[in-house]
């Protein structure tokens, strides 16, 4: 059967579209060959089907209706510039479809794209000769709109669609054209925007490199587009050419704030009452407590004076004395936990997700409370060498220790869980994918409005 084609100009850009052909790659080098005047420069060939569509090392690139494969003929690149073609590439169809509102675009280095786990689209960069001796460069891409009918079969591998009814293939078409025009060789924006939406960072992964392979953490892409591999002695490779073949699966974690959250009000309350109790606590070192709190809730102080003054007494304990105050006093917080903290806790625990104790309390009795809890890992308020509270674990330091502990452990924070009751809270709730609002306070039920963040009571 002839292939019926029709000539079109798209973002200003001469186009020839085919309902169906064997791959658009292919077709733009047979009309180099074949066609005696010299094609425009940029041509594009796209189609809705590929019946022989290729991908990089010469695989089969799975090309079913209702999908965008498109080549773009361009003018050879300077040598030095040409390796840049494929991620330049992948940054306009990450704008284009950034800019049609499809959030959770990632690039998978150095030619897919994928969204959430599955890849959607795939580029394949191939040099040509022209006629008159000149060399050019097909840019090919294809983006997968629609699951087929009954699915992508298997050799398709981890592939996904876009499967949005509200985007067109011509406006995704004439998106990417214009893109590829625009994105600029060697330009800061662009590998900006790489290394930004780079899936791989901060993940374990298995690299090929011809027939060795290299495996470690990806500590992000340089400046040259090179995948930046951190393997396990420590030293960091810089891989310019190479496939990523495996992917180790990102962890999840559970953030459960304590105070308000796990069992009601501030736990540093009870604890200069217990430590009173038990006359640790001089009362002058009391009368400081008072006024330093005071002073925080006039607003003339920050929170770590009164911490640093309730936290004062220790200096005349022995380690010994401290700590056995502070597993005291981390038994009688579980003991008056929220029943239905602690069943939520257990429940996250035995789906395995990793369990993070996230609260400002101080270092002190949390370590035991995590302890007691048999939590993963215990992000709190420290407490320096001088005995004095510095650094609350409050607000956006909540999502700074977060982000830092789930890079170390391989965390996806999107697939993570946290649990928060103040208004400060609101930062790692809408953070994490999944955030609860636990016996919110007013101010916490006001941020949370219009957010995709549930509201739960725990008693
Ligand atoms: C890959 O995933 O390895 C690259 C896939 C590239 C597919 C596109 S679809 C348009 C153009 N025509 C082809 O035959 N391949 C590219």
């Amino acid at each position: 059967m002839k292939e019926q084609w029709k000539n079109k100009e798209i973002s200003g850009i001469a186009c020839r579209h085919y309902m169906e052909t064997d791959s658009t790659n292919a077709v733009i080098k047979r009309l180099i060959r074949e066609d005696e005047a010299p094609l425009p420069l940029p041509f594009c060939v796209y189609a809705d089907q590929q019946t022989a569509g290729r991908g990089r090392m010469d695989r089969t690139f799975v090309s079913p209706g209702g999908g965008l494969y498109m080549s773009v003929l361009l003018p050879a690149q300077d040598a030095e510039k040409a390796y840049q073609l494929t991620p330049l590439a992948a940054v306009a169809v990450l704008r284009a479809l950034k800019e049609l509102h499809v959030a959770d675009v990632k690039i998978k280095w150095v030619n897919d794209l994928y969204l959430r786990d599955r890849k959607i689209c795939g580029i394949l960069c191939e040099g040509v000769q022209f006629n008159d001796g000149k060399s050019g460069v097909i840019v090919g891409i294809g983006v997968n709109l629609k699951t087929p009918e009954g699915g992508f079969p298997s050799e398709a591998g981890a592939a996904g669609a876009l499967d949005r009814e509200d985007i067109t293939r011509n406006q995704l078409l004439k998106k990417i054209l214009s893109h590829l025009q625009k994105a600029v060789p060697g330009g800061p924006c662009e590998w900006s925007d790489y290394e930004s939406n780079s899936l791989l960072n901060f993940r374990h992964v298995v690299c090929r490199l011809g027939n060795r392979e290299l495996s470690g953490f990806v500590k992000g892409i340089g400046k040259q587009y090179e995948l930046l591999l951190e393997t396990e002695d420590g030293e960091t490779h810089a891989v310019n050419c190479g496939e990523v073949t495996k992917v180790r699966p990102m962890a999840r974690a559970a953030f459960f704030d304590f105070d308000g959250t796990m069992r009601p009000g501030d736990s540093i309350v009870p604890y200069v009452a217990f430590v009173r109790k038990k006359k640790k606590m001089p009362r002058w070192q009391y009368v400081l407590v008072l006024l330093s709190t005071a002073g925080y809730l006039l607003r003339i102080l920050p929170s770590t004076v009164p911490k640093t003054a309730a936290l004062r007494f220790r200096k005349r304990l022995t380690e010994e004395e401290n700590r056995a105050l502070d597993m005291e006093f981390a038994r009688f917080l579980i003991d008056s936990a929220y029943p239905v903290a602690l069943k939520q806790w257990s429940n996250y625990q035995k789906a395995g997700h990793q369990m993070v104790v996230l609260s400002a309390s101080t270092e002190n009795y949390m370590r035991f409370v995590a302890e007691l809890l048999e939590a993963d890992a215990l992000l709190c308020t420290p407490i320096d060498g001088d005995g004095k509270v510095r650094h609350n674990c409050h607000g956006k330091d909540k999502v700074v220790r977060a982000e830092e502990y789930a890079a170390k452990e391989n965390i996806s924070l999107e697939e993570s869980c946290a649990f928060g009751d103040s208004g400060s809270d609101i930062y790692i709730l809408t953070r994490v994918g999944d955030g609860f609002a636990v016996n919110a306070k007013q101010k916490l039920l006001k941020k949370i409005r219009g957010k995709d963040i549930s509201s739960v009571s725990w008693r």
